[in-house]
C-alpha cells in the first residue's frame, strides 16, 4: 500500500535549504555568496570560496577490479539478477552459463529481480533526512545480449543477418530482455559498522519493466500521433526502456530518462517505402529509426515493428516520473519535457519557487534543454505538486560566441515560428517533434550533451558533452540526422575530433533558474595531459574554436598539469554537499584506460584540480553518481563490466571473481574512517 505519510517534508527541507544556500552559501564551513559568485565572469571563480579537495587519487588502471583511492572502500549493494523480494535465491552463475535465461519462466523471474546494466541512481531517505536508510530508484538501461545469452552470434560481425535469425528462433529472449529493462525500487540500509546492504522486500520494492503500463501526461496526452491499435486513446503506453540517466523532483519523485529508444524498433525503411501517412512520417524525421534494430525486438514482439505500429516509437523518448513511495501508481510520461534521446532531468528551484529541469539530448549535434514549470513548488501541498511537470515552458539553448546565451521557448504559436504551416499544429506536435522545433529556433548543435546538472550550492549548471568525433575544424554545411547544420567547431564546441569530450559551465542571469538568458564558458576540456605533444591550456583566451586539437586539455584554468588526473568522455555528473562536481565516464578503453569516477572543485583555489577517485573493471562504464544527504556515501552503477567479451568468451569476471560471469552492479562507496567523501 502507498505510504500515507508523504515524503514532502524531507525534500522540502532539502530544497528550502538549496534556496537559502544560493543566497548564503556555506561550503565546508566557510562562507561564500553563490549569487555573488554567479556575478563573476565564468572562469574567475578561483580565489572565492574554499571547498575541500580529496587529496587521494589513483592512477588510471586496466585491472579487472573496482579500485578506489586510499582510505575508501565499497559495498556491493545489488547485482543484476539479485532478488528484490525474499524467497528467491536470485540468478546463479550455473543457470547463466547453461543458457538458462531462455527457460520457461525466466522472464517472469527476471521481472522480480534487479535488472541489467544499472545506470541512474536516486536516493530517497526513509526517515526524514536519514543517510542510513532509504529507497534507491535505479535505471536498467539496456541488455548486453552477448553477456547474457550463450551461443548468440557476436553483434559486430553478424548483427545484420545472424542475430535476427537467432532471435526468431528464440523469441523468448525478447520477453526476457524486456523484463531486464526499466527501473528497480529497492530498500537499502547502512549498518552500525557502516556497511550498506539491500533489504529485499518491504512495502516499496518494485520492478518497472519494458511492459509495465505507464500513463501519458502533458500536452501530447491523447494526441493523434500517439494513438495506436492497442491504445486508440493515446493515453497509456506499455513500459519504459532505454532508461539512462535520471533525476529527482523537490516533491520526492524519481525522473527516469528514456534515451536510445531508436535502437529498439525495426522495419523503418520498409514502412517508409510503403506508407502514405505523411504526418507520422514527418514525426519520425528527426529521430530516425533503422530497418533492423540492434536489439532485434521487432522479431519477437510486433509492437516494435514499424510496419505493424508506426506510431509506437513516438510514445517513447520521454521523461517518466515515478513515485517511489507509491508502488501502485503507474509511471507517468511527462510529455511537456519533450521527446528526444533524454539523458537525464536534474531539477532545481527558481527564485520564485518554480521548478527548472535541465536536460541533454545525447546524440551528436543535438541540443541542451530546460523546462520551467508554470506552477510553484509548495512544500505543504502534496497534491498540488503532483502534476507540476505537465504545465510550463520547454526551452532549448543557443550558445553565442561572446559567452552569452539564450533559452529559446518551444511554444506552439500560429503567429510564431512553431505554427501549423511549419508542421506544428499544437503544443503536442511541438513536444513530439521536439528536435525539429528546436532546429527552427536556431538552437546550438552540441557534442552529445549528457547530464546537465545544476549545483545545489552555487546554482551554476554543468553540461557534460561526452564526445563528438564528427566535429570538424572549419565551417562545413552538411546534412546530419535529416537537417542541414554546420559541422565546424564553434565557441561552445571548440575542439575538432572531440573524442575526449568537455564540460560547459553555465550561469543563469540573476542566478535564477527561470532566466531566459545566461552566460557560459568551457569548464573542462577532457583528455590526457601526460601525452607528449599535447597542450595543457590554462587561459580562457586559448580556447579558440577550431584551434584546439584533439589532444589539448583545459582544467578550468588550473595551472599545474602534474596534479590533475587524465579523464575521457564525461557522462554523468553529481554534486556532494560541499558543491564539488563529481564526474563518471563512458570512454573507449584505448583513450586512457578503464572508466572511472572523478571529483573536481568548481570554486576556490583548487577549482579545476580534478582527481580520479575510482577505476572500474574491464569493459564497464560508470554511471549514477548519487550521494546520501550527509555526503558520506556515494552510490555508483558499474554498468556492463565485460563489454567487448561474451559469456562464452569473457574479458571480465567482476564482481564475483574467479571464473564467474561478469555482472553489472550497484555499489556504495564510503570512507574507511566514516567521514564525508
Ligand atoms: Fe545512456 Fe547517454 O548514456
Ligand atoms: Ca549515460
Ligand atoms: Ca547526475
Amino acid at each position: 500500500m502507498p505510504d500515507p505519510a508523504p515524503p514532502i517534508a524531507s525534500f522540502a527541507a532539502v530544497f528550502e535549504r538549496r534556496l537559502s544556500r544560493r543566497e548564503f552559501v556555506t561550503a565546508a564551513g566557510g562562507v561564500s555568496a553563490a549569487a555573488g559568485l554567479a556575478l563573476l565572469q565564468p572562469g574567475e571563480a578561483r580565489g572565492a570560496a574554499v571547498a575541500g579537495t580529496t587529496l587521494a587519487r589513483i592512477a588510471p588502471s586496466r585491472r579487472d577490479a573496482l579500485e578506489l583511492a586510499a582510505g575508501h572502500r565499497y559495498d556491493l549493494v545489488a547485482r543484476w539478477g539479485d532478488a528484490l523480494w525474499p524467497g528467491d535465491a536470485g540468478l546463479d552463475a550455473a543457470t547463466l552459463r547453461r543458457g538458462g535465461l531462455l527457460d520457461p519462466g525466466a522472464a517472469a523471474a527476471q521481472a522480480r529481480r534487479f535488472g541489467t546494466n544499472c545506470d541512474a541512481i536516486a536516493f530517497f531517505p526513509l526517515d526524514g533526512r536519514s543517510s542510513r536508510r532509504g529507497l534507491l530508484c535505479v535505471n536498467h538501461e539496456f541488455v548486453d545480449a552477448e553477456l547474457c545469452f550463450t551461443g548468440l552470434p557476436r553483434a559486430e560481425r553478424q548483427r545484420l543477418k545472424e542475430r535476427p535469425d537467432w532471435i526468431r528462433r528464440h523469441p523468448e529472449a525478447v520477453a526476457w530482455m524486456q523484463a531486464a529493462h526499466g527501473v528497480s525500487v529497492l530498500q537499502v540500509e547502512r549498518s552500525a559498522r557502516g556497511r550498506w546492504r539491500h533489504v529485499p522486500g518491504g512495502r516499496y520494492a518494485r520492478r518497472i519493466t519494458a511492459t509495465t503500463p505507464c500513463e501519458i501526461h502533458g500536452p501530447a496526452r491523447g494526441h493523434e500521433l500517439l494513438r495506436t491499435g492497442a491504445d486508440p486513446g493515446g493515453t497509456r503506453a506499455l513500459g519504459t526502456f532505454a532508461n539512462c540517466a535520471g533525476g529527482k523532483t523537490p516533491w520526492g519523485t524519481y525522473l527516469t530518462a528514456e534515451e536510445n529508444v531508436d535502437d529498439y524498433f525495426g522495419g523503418a525503411a520498409s514502412w517508409l517505402a510503403a506508407t502514405t501517412d505523411a504526418r507520422t512520417r514527418a514525426a519520425h524525421e528527426r529521430f530516425p529509426l533503422p530497418e533492423r534494430s540492434p536489439y532485434g525486438w521487432e522479431h519477437g514482439d510486433l509492437r516494435f515493428d514499424l510496419r505493424q505500429e508506426p506510431r509506437e516509437p513516438l510514445r517513447c523518448g520521454w521523461i517518466v516520473e515515478i513515485d517511489p513511495r507509491d508502488p501502485l501508481a503507474p509511471p507517468r510520461k511527462r510529455t511537456a519535457l519533450g521527446r528526444f534521446s533524454h539523458e537525464g532531468a536534474n531539477t532545481i528551484l527558481a527564485r520564485d519557487g518554480r521548478v527548472a529541469a535541465y536536460m541533454g539530448d545525447d546524440d551528436k549535434f543535438e541540443y541542451v534543454y530546460k523546462f520551467v514549470t508554470r506552477g510553484r513548488f509548495d512544500p505543504k501541498q502534496t497534491a498540488a505538486n503532483r502534476d507540476l511537470l505537465d504545465e510550463g515552458t520547454l526551452y532549448v539553448a543557443r550558445f553565442d560566441a561572446d559567452g552569452r546565451g539564450e533559452w529559446l521557448p518551444l511554444v506552439h504559436d500560429e503567429n510564431g515560428p512553431l505554427n501549423s504551416a511549419a508542421g506544428f499544429r499544437d503544443q503536442g506536435e511541438v513536444v513530439i517533434k521536439c528536435r525539429a522545433a528546436a532546429d527552427r529556433l536556431g538552437a546550438t548543435p552540441m557534442d552529445r550533451p549528457e547530464d546537465v546538472e545544476p549545483s545545489p550550492v552555487s546554482g551554476r549548471v554543468y553540461i557534460a558533452c561526452t564526445k563528438n568525433g564528427s566535429r570538424e575544424r572549419d565551417s562545413k554545411r552538411a546534412n546530419f540526422t535529416n537537417r542541414e547544420i554546420d559541422l565546424g567547431a564553434d565557441a561552445a564546441n571548440p575542439r575538432l575530433l572531440n573524442d575526449f569530450g568537455h564540460v560547459i559551465e553555465l550561469v543563469e542571469d540573476g542566478d535564477d533558474a527561470a532566466a531566459t538568458r545566461f552566460r557560459w564558458s568551457v569548464f573542462l576540456l577532457a583528455g590526457d595531459p601526460r601525452v607528449p605533444g599535447s597542450r595543457f591550456l590554462t587561459r580562457t583566451e586559448d580556447l579558440v574554436a577550431g584551434r584546439i586539437e584533439r589532444g589539448d586539455t583545459y582544467y578550468a584554468g588550473y595551472p599545474d598539469a602534474s596534479q590533475v588526473s587524465p579523464i575521457a568522455c564525461p557522462d554523468n555528473l553529481g554534486f556532494d554537499p560541499q558543491g564539488r562536481l563529481w564526474i563518471v565516464t563512458d570512454a573507449e578503453s584505448n583513450l586512457i584506460a578503464n572508466n572511472g569516477c572523478y571529483v573536481v572543485p568548481t570554486a576556490g583555489p583548487d577549482r579545476g584540480l580534478l582527481r580520479q577517485i575510482a577505476s572500474g573493471p574491464v569493459g564497464c562504464e560508470i554511471c549514477g553518481c548519487e550521494f546520501t544527504p550527509d555526503g558520506r556515501t556515494l552510490f555508483l552503477s558499474i554498468q556492463h563490466p565485460g563489454e567487448g567479451g561474451t559469456i562464452d568468451d569473457p574479458v571480465s569476471h567482476w564482481p564475483d571473481g574467479g571464473d564467474l560471469p561478469a555482472r553489472s552492479a550497484l555499489v556504495a562507496v564510503t570512507r574507511e574512517d566514516g567521514g564525508a567523501l
